[in-house]
């Protein structure tokens, strides 16, 4: 099977590759290294042996993407390249309806046109909404989230559904993803987020490293266990592996199929914390800070239909996490800037 994978350079879509890969899998990466670089494919090498195949380019060029179909026998696509900062779609929204939603609908044409129709994409725990009873579960309805990049995601999937409505042949899958944080264990690949980091993981390991002064963490007087937001946090390589588990689910089912990918359970802000700091061997630095606005008390998945159908299920834990993090940033303080 071959499998294009757009976005492939980027922090997810190269663990997925690495995974792939090993797997067997033909891989072709599309990615316009907008939030990437070029020296993901040669990592992905040291890690595997292998180069993906790539083109650099945009999810937006038509012309393009119907050459990548003609020249290769695709079978399977993993839809991960888009832009993912909320903050920024906040101020840009054009911007990230244009790259987001136009750019995977140009995908989707240039799928029909070369009548690969196996689609997997990156969906968010962001289209829950702000709904409050926990854990989230796929039969919950969605609901619109308030900023633009989650309404992206949201629009995605309904586009999705609709299609898959309209023309019976299509297998979709839906991956809602909870928050993703840790590396590859070889610390050649991780997330290297452009600028001062917004997620919690790379602004823990670059105060680690001396890079930023002091953790603010958001809020410390929610009704949750020590008072600090629950989230989800599930490991990079547990993520890339529920990739692996869809392609293998889409390969049989057709129609839309929404998974969570999620732990299943909740750390507070603090757990992290104190986990890194027993990886961390030191304390580290961090104040508390005002709440930040959307932010959401505590949520976290109900993962029991990935493990039931997917056969899937996380293996690694906030250690593993926090670990692999801190392996990745102190191997590599500037990120893949050498
Ligand atoms: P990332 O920014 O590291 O990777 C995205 C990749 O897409 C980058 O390599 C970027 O260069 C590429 N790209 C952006 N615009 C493009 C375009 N127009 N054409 C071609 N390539 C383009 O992000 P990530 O964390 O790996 O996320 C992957 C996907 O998962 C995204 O769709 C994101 O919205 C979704 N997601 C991420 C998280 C998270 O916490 N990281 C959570 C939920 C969903
Ligand atoms: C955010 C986005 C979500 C997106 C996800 C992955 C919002 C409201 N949600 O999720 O749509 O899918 O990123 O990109 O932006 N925290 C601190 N200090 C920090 C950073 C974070 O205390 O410097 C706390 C936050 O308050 C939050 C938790 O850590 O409680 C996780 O934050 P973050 O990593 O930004 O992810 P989310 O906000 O959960």
């Amino acid at each position: 099977m071959t499998i294009l994978v757009t976005g492939g350079c980027g922090y997810i879509g190269s663990h997925t590759c690495v995974q792939l890969i090993k797997q067997g899998f033909d891989t072709i990466i599309l990615d316009n290294l907008y939030n990437s670089k070029e020296i993901v494919l040669e990592r992905i090498y040291q890690i595997t042996g292998k180069r993906p195949q790539f083109y650099q380019g945009d999810i937006r060029d038509k012309h393009l993407l119907n050459n990548i179909f003609k020249e290769n026998k695709v079978t399977n696509v993993i839809h991960f390249a888009g832009l993912k900062a909320v903050e920024e779609s906040i101020k840009q929204p054009l911007k990230y309806y244009d790259v987001n939603i136009y750019g995977s609908i140009n995908l989707l044409e240039a799928m029909k046109a070369a009548n690969v129709k196996k689609f997997i994409f990156s969906s968010s725990a962001t289209v829950y909404g702000t709904q409050p009873n926990i854990p989230y579960i796929e039969t919950m309805e969605t609901e619109e989230p308030t900023q633009p990049y989650g309404r992206s995601k949201l629009f995605i999937e309904k586009i999705l559904q609709d299609l898959a409505k309209a023309e019976k042949d299509w297998s979709i899958t839906l991956l809602r993803y909870f928050n993703p944080v840790g590396a590859h264990p070889s610390g050649l690949i991780g997330e290297d987020p452009q600028g001062i980091p917004n997620n919690l993981m790379p602004y823990i390991t670059q105060v680690a490293i001396g890079k930023l002064k002091s953790l603010a963490v958001f809020g410390h007087d929610y009704n949750t266990i020590d008072g600090t937001c629950i989230r989800d946090f599930i490991h990079v390589m547990d993520l890339a592996d529920g990739h692996l588990a869809a392609l293998n689910y889409n390969s049989s089912h057709s129609g839309v199929n929404i998974f969570n990918l999620g732990s299943g359970q909740g750390s507070s802000i603090l757990e992290v914390i104190s986990t890194f700091e027993q990886v961390f061997k030191k304390k580290l630095a961090y104040h508390f800070a005002p709440r930040r606005a959307g932010d959401l008390p505590a949520y976290w998945a109900n993962a029991d239909k990935a493990k039931k159908l997917l056969n899937w299920q996380t293996h690694l834990n906030l250690y593993d996490m926090v670990h692999d993090s801190w392996n990745w940033q102190s191997k590599n303080p500037n990120g893949f800037n050498e």
